[in-house]
């Protein structure tokens, strides 16, 4: 049942897509109450409550003991002390012990924070400003509350199949030769690859929509002839537009006010990496038409995926506040420089990028409406990505197209998915985006995963290795690194021979994880979910902060410490091991329910398929160098039940908008002569 309360004059956010009628009774499972703020929602928390949900932001898949801001924020240091990354993700559960659970989705697109037990921790506290929309969601289950947010916000964001494979990125692929490079390491190596990404430096000065002529002469060609090859060619697009008369783009934006303004009415000028820069206005109709229709282009040029980077939006610092603050430490010159103005220096600089009085200082034309940015701030991400969803929808109606953006918001999950951002290269990030994805999958961004190895600073070997383990099933499967730092290719380290064996086994497991994927956002349920989702009455299962449920069949345990050459798995029930050196090499092993130390080698993929359940694996050729290469004819089956298992597989196309309808789905059932796997090809 879900319970609509609506406060002040709200801002039509669209992350709802169901009709919820006002709720006339007060609001009973939280208390309210106004604050300078705005208007605060509490309700007590038993000591072994659980909080789930909050999307992208840090800390455990229990959200407890800390608090987090809804504030969409390019920060690159996500250190435990951080309160916001760069989504808006207001939706949770408070999962309690000895009363009925409830979901919580506060649908307010401005600064919105969620005290969850951090300044008293027997308290949740929600804040969010006057004009907002509480829906409170009972349910008979954590499943079932989940299952209903989802109807309420819409079905996921759907990506081609071929977004399923290994993807290779990095910041500092500047031309032609270097997307060579990294085609010709992977597939020299016998490694499969579905794409390889641009960063910003394929462009023209980072101007969005232009490619770079000198470094990337024939650039169709080049798109054309890696797809032969099986690889997408995914070029990034910024949100900020060069200020640059005679380009187009820029032109076009200050000619049909189609940019972010000052109140005064001129165009809203910030710097990020073009330079000067204007913001789309894309929670405007016309400007997010526009900026959308801009996409063709690149589209003509053969391109079938993109990333949107930078659109919290990103602003290094505004033209105004620089202004002041260099007037400000201009007149500091001639005072003598002490311990007191070097303090007032470092932070007057460090104040310049994503000030929030910046955000408060533009504005947008929401069709006839100005309202400042601060009050939709979270918006803007998830409209640059509609802006792009919607104009595909245009262009190429039938064909599904790689999206992903940054920054988001629930409704966003229905035009593209997400990557976790600028992580780096360390154990704990590993950790962190295992914990993150199960949050994310509850508020419907089910395409989604972090930069694997990590994007700042340096990865090791056994580090990457680690993070492939992982990464081999997150659906967006993508090895990025920064400007700078060790390259991270996998063909940069040794043991290429393992790293080859992990990335085929991604590719062994992709009719499965397909499936699920497709399942999940067909049904509005969950890819990813905490094992208490599956084993409500297990009291153990909602302290397990370190293993997922992936998919109907199967639980993961990744290994993400250094030096370890195992870990401790808490089963929830009997489940058959496996243990993969390659797709070829399996063991599998019967484990009862309880704990258990599982040795796990730096090269092993291990996993746990539940009872009564199996999965299909493909069977690979030596040579596959992409998805398209996987013989669907036929797979092998990994299963554990005392007498039948049984699987439904959803396979489509992979590129179409025709889904296959759900009394369609195969059914798969197998005898089962033991415990174990079945190596049949069916
Ligand atoms: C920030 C993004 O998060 C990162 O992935 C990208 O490499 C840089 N911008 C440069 O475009």
């Amino acid at each position: 049942m879900i319970s609509k309360y609506v406060f002040g004059q709200p801002v039509e956010t669209g992350a709802a897509v169901m009709e919820v009628p006002e709720c006339t009774q007060p609001l009973s499972l939280m208390q309210t109450e106004q604050t300078p703020e705005g208007v605060r929602f509490f309700c007590g928390m038993d000591r072994m409550d659980v909080v789930y949900g909050l999307g992208e932001q840090m800390r455990g898949i229990n959200k407890r003991g800390f608090s987090y801001i809804s504030y969409a924020t390019d920060d690159p240091v996500h250190t435990e002390s951080r309160h916001a990354l760069y989504g808006g993700h207001n939706f949770l559960i408070l999962s309690r012990r000895n009363l009925p659970s409830f979901g919580v989705f506060v649908d307010d697109p401005g600064r919105v924070v969620f005290d969850v037990g951090e300044t008293k921790l027997d308290r949740l506290e929600i804040t969010a400003s006057c004009d907002c929309v509480l829906y409170v969601i009972e349910g008979d289950s954590l499943n079932d509350i989940a299952g209903q947010f989802r109807k309420l916000v819409g079905r996921s964001y759907i990506a081609p199949k071929w977004a399923f494979g290994y993807q290779q990125s990095r910041w500092g692929y500047t031309n032609e030769a270097d997307v060579c490079t990294v085609v010709n390491g992977y597939h020299g190596c016998g490694i499969p690859l579905d794409a390889v990404y641009l960063d910003i430096d394929y462009m023209e000065n980072y101007k969005d929509f232009t490619v770079d002529r000198e470094r990337f002469p024939d650039f169709a060609g080049l798109v054309a002839s890696m797809k032969e090859q099986g690889v997408h060619l995914v070029p990034i697009i910024d949100a900020g537009v060069k200020v640059e008369p005679g380009y187009p783009v820029y032109d076009e934006g200050v000619a049909n006010n189609y940019f972010c303004k000052e109140e005064d009415g001129t165009d809203f000028t910030g710097a990020v990496w073009p330079g000067r820069s204007h913001f789309p206005d894309v929670l405007n109709s016309a400007a997010r038409e526009w900026f959308g229709s801009k996409y063709q282009w690149l589209i003509d040029q053969g391109i079938d995926g993109f990333w949107n980077d930078m659109n919290e939006p990103s602003v290094f610092y505004s033209e105004k506040r620089l202004k002041s603050i260099m007037d400000e430490v201009l007149s500091m010159k001639e005072e003598h420089p002490d311990m007191h103005s070097f303090w007032l220096l470092k932070d007057k600089l460090g104040s310049l990028a994503n000030n929030r009085d910046d955000y408060k200082s533009f504005y947008h034309n929401m069709d006839g409406v100005k309202v400042c940015h601060d009050k939709v701030h979270n918006l803007y991400g998830y409209h640059m990505t509609k802006a792009a969803a919607e104009a595909f929808d245009r262009i190429v109606p039938d064909r599904r197209i790689l999206l992903f953006s940054r920054s988001s918001y629930i409704g966003m999950h229905r035009y593209g998915g997400i990557w976790t951002g600028d992580n780096a290269s360390w154990w704990s990030h590993l950790l962190l985006s295992i914990q993150q994805m199960p949050s994310l999958n509850l508020c419907g961004i089910l395409y989604t995963g972090s930069d694997i190895g990590g994007f700042g600073c340096d990865a090791t070997q056994d580090l990457l290795m680690r993070w492939l383990e992982f990464g081999i099933f997150t659906p967006l499967m993508r090895n990025h690194a920064a400007f700078g730092t060790r390259e991270q290719e996998v063909y940069q380290f040794e043991n290429i021979g393992d790293f080859r064996n992990i990335i085929r086994i991604r590719y062994g497991l992709v009719p499965y994880l397909y499936s699920e994927y497709m399942k999940a956002a067909l049904t509005d349920g969950l890819y990813f979910r905490p094992l208490a989702f599956d084993y409500p009455a297990d009291a153990h299962a909602p302290k397990v902060e370190d293993q997922l449920m992936v998919g109907e069949s199967i639980m993961i345990a990744p290994v993400y410490t250094q030096n370890a050459d195992g870990r401790y798995v808490y089963l929830p029930q009997d489940m058959l091991m496996v243990r993969m050196k390659s797709l070829e090499e399996r063991h599998c092993e019967v484990l009862k329910k309880g704990h258990h130390y599982v040795d796990v080698a730096l090269n092993e993929v291990v996993f746990f398929v539940k009872k009564g359940c199996m999965l299909p694996m493909a069977v690979l050729d030596e040579n596959i160098k992409s998805i398209e290469g996987i013989d669907a004819s036929g797979y092998e089956w990994i299963g554990f039940a005392d007498d039948t298992a049984e699987y439904v597989l959803y396979d489509d196309d992979g590129l179409s908008k025709e889904y296959v309808p759900r009394s369609e789905w195969k059914k798969v059932t197998m005898v089962m002569a033991g415990a174990g796997t079945v190596n049949v090809r069916c």
